[in-house]
């Protein structure tokens, strides 16, 4: 990107930010009802009548940004395929509306947005979401945040992202479901349907991107675009696990990674984009690169230029280009010209591209209707749905001596510290953005509300987090990115005597530390999990007051917090829109925290990457020696989260000891709530292959379920293990095999519980 362009998206990005919204509008009218032939029969006539530069324009989707205004404009008004980051409703229909009346063919625009975890009310960040266990509510959430959307014209979420992610310092970490294929597969698909809905077309619903296809939570050292060298099985058994769940759930786009895949660039990777997603999973809907990483092919040294890069990308199965001004795709008349690309390869693209346009209903529908609108983001069942969603994304992972819940009888006053406690934007995680007036609480806000003038809560902010070292990339180019500055912290210890101060004048205090919004997400790899700045000093100071302390985290990645002493420990994510309130009602008691983590909490970076699902291999009792300076354990098992109350399981059985390969098996568990509250717990089956024709992971979660229990109360749960479960991909093969084996079974609260029964699978 040239400096000049650099500017002009920088002062586009104001303009963004002061567009706001005067309205937001209902959901568009329900489409009407599609078959594939008629949609494909209507698609082929359009193509038939278009010209190589109109076919070229609907393969593009293009930064719709106030500066590139006149650009932008030509580009609808002459049949451009699509554009993202507009969601004003006034703008869309404007873009639409010269699409529809000035472009020869008159073929309607299709909107895209980041709409990772809402659009107007924000939900936890999606690692909270997962951390939920709980896909019905997650599918129930997205369904919001594609309501709001559609009411703005947004037809198309790059979202869910479901990479997997086994290497925390890698900062996406926060946008998916952790390190596990199996929860990493049920998020998946509970977001895909609740994006889309029943159909893709469906009223009030948008289809949904999974992204980034593949491989790309396997970046080198956690590096964000760093390449990603994965055998065959492990693509299979983990990290395409959740993509293809999202295929299978209908999704109708994806989005194509950045890095390369093994050396080749995955927006030019045949085998992912062909091979795998269309002739293997039978894939129907487009693929979008990610921004600009069609002319990146050209950096990767993958393409001698732009038109090559183009063609190679659609040879390789590749039908749009997500770019920022100069697209690569505009080539392609030249690229069929010359030979590079055939021109069916282009008709298909463009064919999968309109599909999508026929289905979401546009040629009939395009515009949003203001006059039959509703307040649809002020639906106060959202900001409900958004308090839920938090309430149940927290983790407890400490509670000595019962600290938690709070007295709300006997607590006098409370001091609230840290800098995160007040902070609204920082409890909406990344991924938000300040053009779409999302509703927010600081952490702080929530507790006074909660706790009303009875309760002295006293705040002292501590410390500052200092600036990024390396500041985002996205503050200077894309500005409707931009974080409020921090202030700098400086050497000043002022803030810390204040904060014991505090403490030390309180019956309770709560530190919020953990990670600004902008330390984790896209480019925001880490190569620590320590505190940022001085939090570890302020936390430390307030513990060593002996005041009973609570540590609130805010963060999307395992931290380091250097064996605090805290007594209490409550992973909050980054809440959203109803933070503020969800977590003084976990805080008080009147919820009772139930989520899991969905990765191994590492200890410090050094140990990354570490997950739970790794292969026996030599000397397992030695696992303890790993290294000869640090423990080889985790600070907290994958699946770990506490209760107010506690649970017991019992009974763990299989239905047969033996069964015959590709037949199920039920098993089945007793789940008992045996402390005083009514609280939920995550019942979570793995398995443990003994034996097969090759090594297989020490134990593999493939079944759950979030249930919620009275005290005194169980019941007994069932999960069946079937082919689906008990096969794999092996790299001698090269197939999917189900071994004639052992299968060890534990049923417990986490990936800690011991193997309780064991089935026979025979030939
Ligand atoms: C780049 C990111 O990798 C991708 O996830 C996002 O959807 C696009 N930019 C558009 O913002």
């Amino acid at each position: 990107m040239t400096a000049l362009a650099r500017t002009a998206v920088r002062s586009a990005c104001v303009g963004l930010a002061l567009l706001g919204h005067a309205s937001l509008i209902a959901a568009s009218p329900r489409a009407p009802d599609v078959d594939d032939t008629a949609v494909r029969a209507r698609a082929d006539a359009l193509i038939a009548q278009m010209t190589p530069e109109e076919k070229a324009a609907q393969l593009t989707t293009v930064f719709a940004l106030p500066p590139m205004k006149s650009i932008v404009d030509r580009r609808a008004a002459s049949g451009g395929g699509s554009f993202l980051f507009v969601t004003d409703l006034r703008e869309t229909n404007r873009l639409q509306r010269l699409a529809m009346e000035k472009s020869r063919l008159k073929i309607p625009l299709l909107f895209g947005f980041d709409v990772i975890h809402g659009l107007t009310t924000i939900f936890p960040a999606p690692i909270g979401q997962a951390a939920s266990w709980d896909p019905a509510m997650v599918e129930r959430d997205q369904a919001v945040a594609a309501a709001e959307a559609r009411a703005v014209g947004i037809h198309w979420a790059f979202a869910p992202m479901v990479d997997i992610a086994r290497d925390a310092r890698w900062g996406r970490i926060v946008e998916g479901a952790g390190e596990d294929p199996f929860l990493g597969s049920a998020m998946a698909a509970a977001q895909v349907r609740g994006f889309q809905g029943p159909r893709i077309g469906a009223s009030g619903h948008i289809i949904a991107g999974p992204k980034h296809f593949a491989g790309y939570g396997a970046a080198l050292g956690g590096r964000d675009y760093e390449e990603a060298d994965v055998s065959e099985s492990e693509m299979r058994n983990v990290y395409l696990k959740p993509f293809q769940a999202a295929v299978d759930a209908g999704a109708g786009n994806l989005m194509s990674a950045y890095m390369p895949l093994n050396g080749i660039p995955a927006t030019g990777n045949r085998w992912l984009l062909t091979d795998v997603l269309r002739k293997e999973w039978g894939f129907k809907g487009w693929v979008v690169s990610d921004s600009e990483a069609v002319n990146s092919l050209v950096t990767h040294g993958f393409a001698a230029n732009p038109q090559e890069a183009a063609a190679k990308a659609v040879s390789a199965g590749l039908d749009m280009e997500m770019a920022l001004f100069n697209p690569a795709m505009d080539t392609l008349p030249q690229a069929v010209a010359a030979g590079q690309v055939s021109p069916a390869s282009v008709d298909e693209a463009v064919r999968r591209v309109l599909e999508a346009k026929i289905r979401m209903g546009l040629f009939e529908n395009p515009y949003v209707d203001e006059a039959r609108s509703a307040k649809v983001a002020s639906d106060p069942a959202h900001l409900a749905a958004a308090r839920i969603a938090a309430e149940r994304s927290a983790v407890l992972l400490r509670n000595q001596g019962a600290l938690l819940p709070l007295d709300a009888r006997k607590l006098r006053s409370i001091a609230v510290i840290g800098s995160l406690a007040d902070s609204q934007r920082d409890a909406l995680g990344p991924w938000v953005f300040p053009m779409n007036n999302p509703p927010s609480q600081s952490i702080l806000t929530g507790l006074r509300a909660k706790l009303g003038p009875r309760v002295t809560v006293s705040y002292a902010p501590g410390v500052a987090i200092p600036a990024r070292v390396n500041p985002s990339p996205f503050a200077q180019i894309e500005g409707a990115f931009a974080m409020p500055k921090r202030p700098d912290p400086g050497n000043d210890t002022a803030g810390i005597a204040d904060a014991i101060r505090a403490a030390q004048a309180a019956d309770v205090a709560v530190v919020v530390v953990g990670q600004a919004a902008d330390e984790i997400g896209e480019l925001a790899s880490s190569s620590s999990l320590d505190l940022p700045g001085r939090q570890q000093e302020l936390l430390d100071a307030v513990v060593a007051t002996g005041k009973p302390t609570v540590v609130l985290l805010m963060n999307g990645r395992p931290l380091d917090l250097k064996g605090t002493k805290a007594a209490a420990i409550l992973e909050a994510w980054y809440p959203g829109s109803r933070g503020g309130e969800a977590i003084a009602n976990l805080l008080l008691g009147d919820v009772v925290p139930g989520g899991k983590l969905p990765f191994t909490w590492a200890k410090n970076a050094a140990q990354l990457p570490m997950y739970y699902a790794h292969l026996t291999t030599h000397d397992p009792k030695g696992a303890a020696t790993r290294y000869w300076n640090e423990s080889n354990a985790p600070t907290y098992p994958f699946g770990f989260g506490l209760s107010y109350s506690t649970f017991a399981f019992s009974n763990v059985k299989v239905a047969q000891p033996q069964i015959a390969r590709g037949s199920s098996v039920v098993v089945t568990a007793d789940l008992t709530n045996t402390g005083s509250r009514t609280a939920d717990e995550v019942a979570q089956l793995y398995i443990h292959q003994k034996t097969g024709s090759a090594a297989r992971p020490v134990r593999e979660l493939k079944g759950f379920e979030r249930v919620t229990l009275k005290p005194g109360e169980s019941r007994t749960l069932q999960f069946r293990l079937g082919p689906d479960e008990l096969r794999y991909w092996n790299a001698a093969t090269r197939d999917w095999v189900i071994d004639p084996a052992t299968f060890e079974v534990a049923v417990g609260a986490d990936s800690t519980a011991p193997f309780q029964t064991s089935f026979v699978v025979v030939p």
